[in-house]
């Protein structure tokens, strides 16, 4: 294609399973990309660390560097696909000192460093795209940042995590416990050999850092978002679930809350109770879906891959045509949103409903003691159900509370396990979507 503008020089960071995707679809579209952002984008190169590794995708010979400096200094745009903290933030800094634009998927990265990154990007009149750092191909930064601008955002919750999903999925469908649905979940590939960082809730903790902060227009450092993982949700709850009508979800929560005095936001990852009639409920295997409540568009729902080398690559190139037209279009960077920063109130300031499960002994007077201790912090309870004691085992209570706040409930909890008669508080799951 002919046209008035020179070509921009893409620069890729990494040949993983994203960046042979990026690489492939640049070469195999690149006509097409021509025609979308009004000039050639040239793969000017890409940076990786072992230049004899096996790749997913045949590069062209002469394309990869380990010289990654010199790589991003003669660029005018910079995809980081590498992951990590070091080096990329300090390429993804040296990209935007030297004029580039920048395209990451480090969730990571922005979650830990988006304040520096975004405040150096503002300044140097420059722009750092990252709609791949959230639920993978699914639009949603973009969204929330552009499309929703001029709404109020109540509440945001989300799967963001698909491999959570999938072991989650698997133990419901098939009745598999937490090991055998994590190994499976290894030999897919969508879970790690180490699969800390998605089993613990700590990506899906970045994840709901990133989504709340562009929500709610406010800073919302990672380690201010609660965070619980899904290790030791039981088959067997989930099978108790399903037949009281509820999925078991690992859900990023990120809402509007009041301590009484102030208005703030609280934002939460924790496996969640939600009704089966609720769609969130029905997002299976690996898929992500992200649930939007808003003052005026209502309820709108995201769905889609989360991962994949493909898919995520597809949101990489869409972030790659908004940066190449805003190079040729000029002029400067869209500024991070924080104007409302609103202040992070803890986890005790939610309001939800809890279903709490207890091993009790099966006497006279039991469900009445238990009872009182709901009462006395102030939890109304809406449903009991008993499931009688085997032999000399013990009774199992399980609660479902009216909405109550979790300050309130967590005292409940502490009272149970000093009450006689609980021999056990076997597990407290949030309930949400009703
Ligand atoms: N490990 C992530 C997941 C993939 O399971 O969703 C990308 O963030």
């Amino acid at each position: 294609m002919q046209s008035a503008y020179r070509p921009i020089r893409v620069a890729l960071l990494g040949a993983g399973s994203v960046g042979s995707q990026v690489a492939r679809l640049l070469l195999e579209n690149s006509e097409e990309l021509a025609s979308r952002v009004g000039t050639t984008l040239e793969l000017s190169g890409i940076a990786v660390r072992n230049l004899d590794a096996k790749r997913d995708f045949d590069l062209p010979e002469g394309l990869l560097t380990e010289d990654a400096e010199s790589l991003i200094l003669g660029s005018d745009i910079v995809i980081e696909l590498i992951g990590g903290i070091e080096p990329a933030r300090s390429w993804i800094k040296l990209a935007l000192e030297s004029g580039a634009d920048v395209v990451t998927a480090n969730k990571a990265l922005i979650a830990a460093h988006g304040p520096e990154l975004f405040g150096l990007a503002d300044q140097l009149g420059a722009q750092l795209y990252f709609e791949a750092a959230v639920a993978g191909a699914i639009p949603i930064i973009r969204p929330l940042r552009e499309s929703l601008a001029g709404d109020k955002i109540n509440r945001v919750m989300g799967i963001v995590n698909g491999t959570t999903n999938f072991i989650l999925d698997r133990m419901e469908s098939t009745g598999a416990d937490f090991g055998d649905a994590l190994e499976l979940a290894q030999k897919l590939g969508y879970a790690e050999a180490d699969p800390t960082a998605d089993i613990e809730g700590f990506d899906a903790q970045s994840k709901a850092s990133i989504i709340a902060s562009l929500a709610f227009h406010s800073e919302v450092p990672v380690e201010s978002v609660y965070r619980e993982g899904i290790t030791k949700i039981t088959a067997q709850q989930i099978t108790a679930a399903r037949t009281a009508g509820y999925a078991v979800k690992l859900l990023a929560i990120c809402e509007r809350a009041s301590n009484g005095e102030k208005e703030g936001i609280v934002i939460r990852v924790h496996p969640t109770l939600i009704p089966l009639s609720h769609p969130l409920a029905a997002v299976r295997g690996a898929y992500n879906a992200v649930f939007v409540e808003a003052e005026s568009a209502g309820e709108l729902m995201f769905y889609g891959a989360g991962a994949g080398g493909k898919e995520t690559a597809s949101a990489i190139l869409g972030d790659l045509v908004s940066a190449a037209k805003r190079h040729l279009a000029g002029g400067p960077g869209l500024a991070d949103s924080t104007h409302a920063n609103l202040e992070i109130l803890p986890v005790q300031s939610v309001v939800t409903r809890f279903q709490i499960t207890l091993e009790v002994s099966d006497e006279a007077g039991v469900l009445a003691s238990i009872a009182s201790v709901f009462a006395e912090n102030g939890v109304s309870v809406e449903t009991v159900h008993q499931s009688p004691a085997d032999k000399d085992a013990a009774a199992v209570l399980t609660v479902m509370t009216h909405v109550a706040l979790e300050s309130d409930l967590e005292k409940v909890v502490v009272a149970l396990s000093k009450n006689m008669a609980v021999v056990n508080v076997k597990s407290v799951i949030r309930v949400e979507g009703l």
